[in-house]
């Protein structure tokens, strides 16, 4: 089939990877025209510059040319002409009330819809399908927005995307299901083509449904994860903070031993980030805000996993007795989890504030992946505090030279830290682990270091 993604960005870049792959003929279209250039040069760190996600390289490198085509603006007129379906993957971020900045959404959309309405042939059924996450509704904007340009025989469709990054490439190889929203049943049957190979699936679930209650699965299903993880944060480290004598591992096993339990999100850390999960939570609830509904279990998960990413700062103060004041401290870990470069919404980024407002003399950052990342987010010229950033291309040189240092992201690598930190810094130090990563504490705490973990009491 023929397939226009609109919106290169993790999700239409694998997306667009993954049809290739699967012998569609993919059209990639974006504004970005430096991005696109990029992608289209196969070349693997210009690729990576944009979006690093673990076997996608190696995707577009089997299919570009062949199955797999990228274009600016000015190419979109050709790629339309015969397309089957089109996916929407423009971002979707928050307002500062929490409500989803749709400007990038409707100018994608009017920009289709004008193009569609004047194409050669429209006996032709196309379906735009969004992949974005976007509020409860938008299929039927959508639809308006068609209708408004005169655009015939164009159907509307949400199919929205769970793909974990870090591992995106796989996922959207075999995801746990496909969800389809849709009114029309030539529209259903586009996308059944699209994914021949999960409609029927023994275990990928391929579910069709109303428009709404498609956006409605994305929600709450993001909600849900993030209800996980402030479950545990809110509760599991509370306890292990209170009573020293809870063993935090044993506790988890302990409740997740019933199958009716998730395992999925049973730890304790300095929050979740990335661009999904806190942007959806508000955007559901200034949903139900705006429709006169209470939302206090919501409110309740957001505000615990924003407590999370920076109260282990205010414990080193208090706890440790730790002035940040002209100190210099090691940041491990930059991006919002492992396995990315992504930055978005890192609880790196509020502890870098937070270790900032307090007065610390330099940050030694270290990210396997996401130092030139985080060197954009960190622009001096956005803030001259900035300067006092400097990053490094391993732990042990991040750590030299330290008086305390801060683990952020689940790195593994960030497992053996405590014979690097043995060799590197001498004792006083304070090492505090929001990702409850260090193995061997007490032999840390038996030569005199400090160790301050999520979930834990101060050893
Ligand atoms: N990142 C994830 O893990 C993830 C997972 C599931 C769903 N989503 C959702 O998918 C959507 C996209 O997320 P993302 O992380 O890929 O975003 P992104 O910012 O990485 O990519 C968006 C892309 O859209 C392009 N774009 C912006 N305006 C455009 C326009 N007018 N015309 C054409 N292209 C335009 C940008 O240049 C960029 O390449 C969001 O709604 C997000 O919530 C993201």
């Amino acid at each position: 089939m023929k397939i226009v993604v609109a919106g290169t960005g993790f999700v239409g870049l694998t997306h667009a990877a993954v049809l290739a792959e699967n012998g569609h003929e993919v059209h990639a279209y974006d504004i970005d025209l430096a991005k696109i250039g990029a992608y289209a040069s196969g070349d693997r760190e210009r690729i990576e510059h944009y979006v690093n996600e673990p076997g996608l390289v190696e995707v577009i490198g089997e299919t570009l040319g062949r199955y797999l085509f990228f274009v600016g603006p000015d190419a979109v007129d050709a790629a339309l002409e015969g397309v089957e379906a089109i996916f929407m993957a423009p971002p979707t971020p928050p307002n500062l009330d929490g409500s989803t900045d749709m400007t990038a959404y409707r100018a994608v959309a009017a920009f289709l819809a004008e193009r569609l309405a004047r194409r050669a042939d429209p006996s032709q059924r196309v379906v735009i399908v969004n992949k974005s996450t976007v509020p409860i509704g938008t299929v039927r904007m959508l639809q308006g927005i068609l209708t408004e340009h005169g655009a015939a025989n164009v159907g509307a469709a949400s199919n929205p995307e769970f793909l974990p990054e870090g591992n995106a490439v796989e996922k959207s190889r075999r995801p746990d299901r496909i969800v389809v929203g849709a009114d029309d049943a030539a529209d259903f049957e586009i996308l059944r083509r699209v994914y021949p190979q999960f409609h029927h699936h023994v275990r990928i679930g391929y579910i069709e449904t109303t428009p709404e209650t498609a956006e409605a699965i994305k929600y709450v299903a993001n909600t849900l994860l993030l209800t996980y993880i402030s479950f545990w944060n809110g509760i599991g480290a509370r306890l292990g903070e209170t009573f020293g004598e809870i063993d935090m591992e044993d506790l988890k096993r302990g409740v997740t031993a019933d199958d009716r339990i998730s395992t999925w999100g049973s730890y304790v850390s300095n929050g979740a980030g990335g661009s999904c999960f806190g942007k959806d939570i508000q955007s559901l609830m200034y949903q139900f805000r705006s429709h006169g509904q209470p939302y206090h279990l919501l409110q309740a998960v957001y505000d615990i996993n924003e407590f999370q990413k920076s109260y282990l700062l205010d414990r080193a103060v208090h706890e440790a007795g730790f002035n940040f004041n002209n100190r210099s401290v090691a940041l491990l870990g930059l991006a919002f989890k492992k396995h990315t470069n992504d930055m978005r919404d890192s609880s790196a980024l509020k502890v870098v504030e937070g270790l900032l407002a307090r007065g610390v003399r330099e940050v030694r950052a270290y990210d396997p992946l996401a130092n030139a990342e985080a060197a954009r987010w960190f622009d001096p010229a956005r803030n001259h505090l900035f300067e006092r950033i400097s990053y490094w291309p391993s732990a042990v040189e991040a750590i030299q030279g330290t008086d305390a240092l801060f683990i952020s992201t689940d790195w593994e690598e960030f497992r053996g830290l405590g014979e690097v930190i043995a060799r590197t810094v001498a004792p006083p130090y304070l090492i505090v682990d929001g990702r409850r990563m260090l193995g061997d504490v007490d032999r840390l705490v038996a030569k005199g270091y400090q160790v301050l973990p999520v979930g834990g009491k101060l050893r």
